[in-house]
């Protein structure tokens, strides 16, 4: 079959920018595995349109893999590349991996790094010859794209923990809702992305003794580097499994940025999903306050971000900052209000973050409790120290936290909740409230 669709590539002529389309650019895709129902023609998005947006129906969802445009037989290619630079810049192609541009005789393949450099991949003068059609095929071929593919959807959900602003909650979310998950049957592991180093201390590990089995052998073995040796499975009897931090990520991170290698802000996003085999259901990445390279890896490697507030005027105002940086480049689920003073009106904070931000609120908040700051600093979740019995606010800050994990869970994914047992367990053990405000 892909031999019948080579011929056809060799020996259709193409006289106008509609044979481009019609006749060689499907008899293309086809050689390349797509078939019709994997691309949609003429993609209208709102501020323009491409000519083939080509990737695969997942659910209810169109994923894009690769777009291209067409030009007249004969055009001079390199007065578009702004349009293919265009594309790729608009937020809701910042997952495509390559744009395509040709006049059916050549073709040029680019792809886009997110620090706004669009790279020529290859440039194929003559794409009929049999030696440039294999090597399109190496490139843009469909079983390419579904393995990156496969690996994902089988796997955990990413959820980023982030908010620029400082001091908010961002590792005591990570670690205590990673508990929570635990606590409903489910395996959890924190990634520590943050040079602090907190996270590592929260769940009882000592930085400077992770040695080289931390976040920090990621970057400065890149790119050969993986994660999976990074894990301490069960960290601190707790059955999370962490991949530890330390203060030498500063520097690590300092010469990764440097990089000039071509989409090196997938990187961890990569590895995270080589992790296939592990059975992780949940993935969270705890984030430095900073909109750095951290920033740009942790956004692009989650399916998810929360974000915890204390829901204060200065930690909203932030909110405008993680907005513009996230560039829909995540799905927020919402903000976590979190250090709350159980005095304080909520009602006015929501609804400035509903509808200045358009963002949602959790309607559980988790409350300023001493036990929480003292669980952390001792290396021990809230649900190790409930099981200790250290009093009543232990108990209610640890069904805070089940009640906001339950809310997460019930927000991330419809089709995700059909099939799942545990969170069935999770959700017929308290009735849900409406979990989003
Ligand atoms: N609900 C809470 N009740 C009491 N103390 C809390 C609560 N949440 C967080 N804290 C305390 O507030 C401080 C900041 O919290 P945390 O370290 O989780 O914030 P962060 O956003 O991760 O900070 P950073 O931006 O530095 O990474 C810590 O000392 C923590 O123990
Ligand atoms: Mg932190």
């Amino acid at each position: 079959m892909k031999d019948f669709w080579q011929s056809q590539i060799e020996l259709t002529e193409c006289y106008s920018e509609g044979d481009v389309k019609t006749k060689l650019i499907a008899s293309l895709l086809r050689y390349l595995d797509f078939d019709t129902s994997d691309w949609r023609q003429e993609y209208q998005f709102n501020r323009g349109e491409i000519d083939f947006l080509v990737g695969k129906s997942k659910t209810d969802k169109f994923q894009p893999y690769f777009f291209i445009e067409t030009k007249a037989p004969k055009s001079d290619l390199s007065l578009y590349t702004h349009q293919i630079e265009y594309v790729f810049k608009q937020p809701e192609f910042s997952k495509v991996r390559y744009g395509v541009l040709t006049n059916g005789q050549e073709l040029i393949i680019y792809d886009y790094s997110l620090d706004g450099k669009m790279n020529k991949v290859i440039d194929f003068p003559n794409l009929r010859s049999t030696s440039s059609l294999e090597q399109i095929a190496f490139t843009l071929s469909r079983k390419l794209f579904e393995e990156d593919n496969e690996d994902k959807s089988l796997n955990a959900k990413v959820i980023t923990v982030y908010n620029n602003k400082g001091g908010v909650g961002k590792t005591t979310l990570s670690i205590n809702l990673a508990a929570a998950l635990v606590e409903f049957g489910y395996k959890v592991l924190i990634i520590d992305l943050d040079a602090q180093a907190n996270t590592t201390l929260g769940l009882g590990i000592y930085p400077p003794n992770t040695q080289d089995r931390n976040i920090v052998a990621l970057f400065d073995d890149y790119p050969r580097s993986s994660l999976d040796k990074l894990i301490w499975e069960n960290a601190n009897g707790n059955n999370i499994d962490l991949i530890p931090s330390n203060i030498d990520l500063y520097q690590s991170l300092h010469e990764f940025a440097k990089k000039t290698t071509s989409r090196k802000e997938f990187f961890l996003k990569e590895r995270i999903d080589s992790l296939k085999g592990t059975n992780y259901d949940f993935i969270f990445i705890d984030v430095p306050p900073a909109m750095d390279i951290t920033f740009e890896l942790a956004t692009l490697a989650g399916d998810y971000m929360i974000v915890p507030s204390d829901l204060k005027p200065f930690s909203i105002y932030g909110l405008t900052h993680l907005l513009q940086g996230s560039k829909n480049r995540i799905k927020i689920l919402g903000v976590v209000g979190n250090n709350v003073d159980l005095a304080l009106n909520i009602s006015k904070p929501v609804l400035q973050i509903k509808n200045q931000y358009k963002l949602q609120v959790f309607s559980q908040i988790i409350h300023n409790r001493n036990c929480i700051a003292q669980c952390s600093g001792q290396g021990l979740t809230i649900f190790q120290a409930e099981k200790q019995k250290r009093g009543n606010a232990a108990s209610v800050a640890a069904l805070e936290f089940k009640s906001l994990a339950r809310q997460i869970l019930y927000n991330i994914e419809e089709s995700f909740l059909a099939v799942d047992t545990h969170l069935k367990t999770a959700l017929e053990e308290n009735e849900l409230e409406p979990s989003l405000v």
